[in-house]
């Protein structure tokens, strides 16, 4: 077999064969193909896309590049979230303990940011100590204990996804639709819970821009789980703006402790109580309309703040955060970004948003770079509010004052005022299943 004709093949719009496909993924992780060819054959699948069979055959190949994780010894059945990612995505911290307190098993692990979008990893590093690694072992007995373990990817979960990825973030071929289905689900399979919610961003701060890729992205990941025995729903949400109130890492941390305390941003706490009640359903603990008064029930008597603070002291972390914030550290610089008129934000380019808080520091510009957990924005207002000329539109902080000025521009480029109150959706947008 040579990876010369599987090319040729693909890019006359031929589907691969299983052993075609397995040949390229094993042949690529052990070196033996080089980047160039890999590079060629994705761009290939960018133009020709892959049939259902294709896709669910280069999905376990790449999950099977590496360790399958064995949940078998946690009693219950096991939940996991996927976010195809945000811009102020916060909600794994939220809905984990949610779901926790609720007698639902969480066991999750979690990624890093990724371009202009945040990861749970880097976030949950801001709280001092905390360990966002654990043996298979240690990881099994927490979420048997407190139903709640939240680690970052093991260096052998889907060694394919991890390799292609960063090709594809270097040749123009992440915003595919197969080729993001098997990279999410091959990581969902190979960490191994039993049920999987997935949580498909749409908009102008997501890979899939229109609600229509959102749909057909959703269903490519839920069929794919369904054949390999995994009950999973998708739940499309707007990413059209920001989440919650946070961008950046420790005062993301800090918007999630508020949330749990009962007084959080509403769109965020609104997204966070549907995807946990889900998740309930998933697990088969309770019927949609129970779940979600039992979920806002744990958020009102303060049980799933608690499910956080077991789990910060599982971690290592230091958990007098939730009560004296003065320990997370805060950018001690600021900017305020101001109104130019009076009127309405009519629309976010939440991409750009997600930019402006990285040039602040929050994010990476190169990979394994450096981060700022302190850096970020604070937005006062979003899209549909009145706003008046020159009052403050968002916080910006920093450690090094030099980045403010640029990324205060870049944040507000991203914004469109106008005179006319635009109509703002809800965030939950369909659902997939
Ligand atoms: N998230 C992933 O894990 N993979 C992609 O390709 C895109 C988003």
């Amino acid at each position: 077999m040579r990876m010369y004709d599987i090319i040729l093949k693909k890019r006359s719009n031929l589907p691969l064969t299983d052993e075609e496909i397995r040949f390229v993924i094993s042949g690529y992780v052990n070196g033996e193909i080089p980047d160039y060819q890999v590079s060629a054959l994705l761009m290939t699948i960018v133009f020709n896309g892959m049939n259902a069979r294709e896709l669910g055959t280069l999905t376990m190949a790449m999950a099977q590049s590496g360790h399958m994780v064995d949940l078998s010894n946690i009693d219950g059945i096991t939940v996991d979230k996927h976010s195809t990612g945000g811009v102020g995505d916060k909600t794994t911290l939220i809905i984990g303990p949610l779901v926790a307190a609720c007698g639902g098993k969480v066991a999750k692990m979690s990624g890093r940011g990724l371009g202009h979008t945040g990861g749970t990893i880097d976030k949950m590093e801001s709280i001092p100590n905390l360990k966002v690694s654990l043996d298979q072992e240690a990881f099994i007995n927490q979420v048997n204990t407190i139903g709640l373990a939240v680690i970052g990817q093991s260096e052998g979960l889907a060694p394919a996804d991890k390799k292609l990825y960063a090709l594809r973030d270097v040749t123009g071929t992440v915003d595919s639709i197969p080729l993001i289905a098997s990279s999410v689900m091959s990581k969902k399979l190979a960490s191994g819970a039993q049920a999987i919610l997935l949580d498909v961003k749409v908009g102008s701060g997501a890979f899939m821009k229109t609600i229509d890729d959102a749909r057909a992205l959703a269903k490519a990941m839920v069929d794919i789980g369904k054949e390999n025995g995994r009950s999973v729903k998708a739940v499309l949400t707007d990413m059209d703006r920001p989440l919650g109130h946070a961008i950046g890492n420790a005062l993301e941390i800090r918007e999630v402790i508020d949330t749990l305390k009962g007084h959080g941003p509403e769109d965020l706490t609104h997204e966070c109580l549907i995807m946990a009640a889900h998740m309930l359903v998933l697990s088969q603990i309770c019927d949609y309309e129970t779940a979600l008064s039992r979920v806002q029930e744990a958020l009102n008597s303060g049980a799933a703040l608690e499910r956080l603070h077991m789990m910060i002291d599982a971690q290592g972390g230091d958990s007098r955060v939730l009560d004296d914030e003065s320990l997370l550290v805060i950018g001690k610089f600021t900017y305020d970004v101001t109104a130019p008129l009076d009127g309405y934000i009519t629309h976010m380019n939440t991409e750009q948003c997600g930019i402006a808080s990285v040039m602040l520091g929050a994010g990476r510009t190169i990979k394994d770079g450096p981060i700022d957990y302190s850096a970020g924005i604070v937005m006062h207002k979003k899209t549909g509010d009145a706003i008046t000329a020159g009052e403050s539109i968002a916080t910006l902080y920093a450690s090094d004052e030099s980045l403010l000025v640029n990324a205060a521009k870049t944040y507000l480029e991203a914004i469109t005022f106008g005179k006319t109150a635009p109509v703002v959706v809800d965030t939950i947008l369909d659902m997939v299943e």
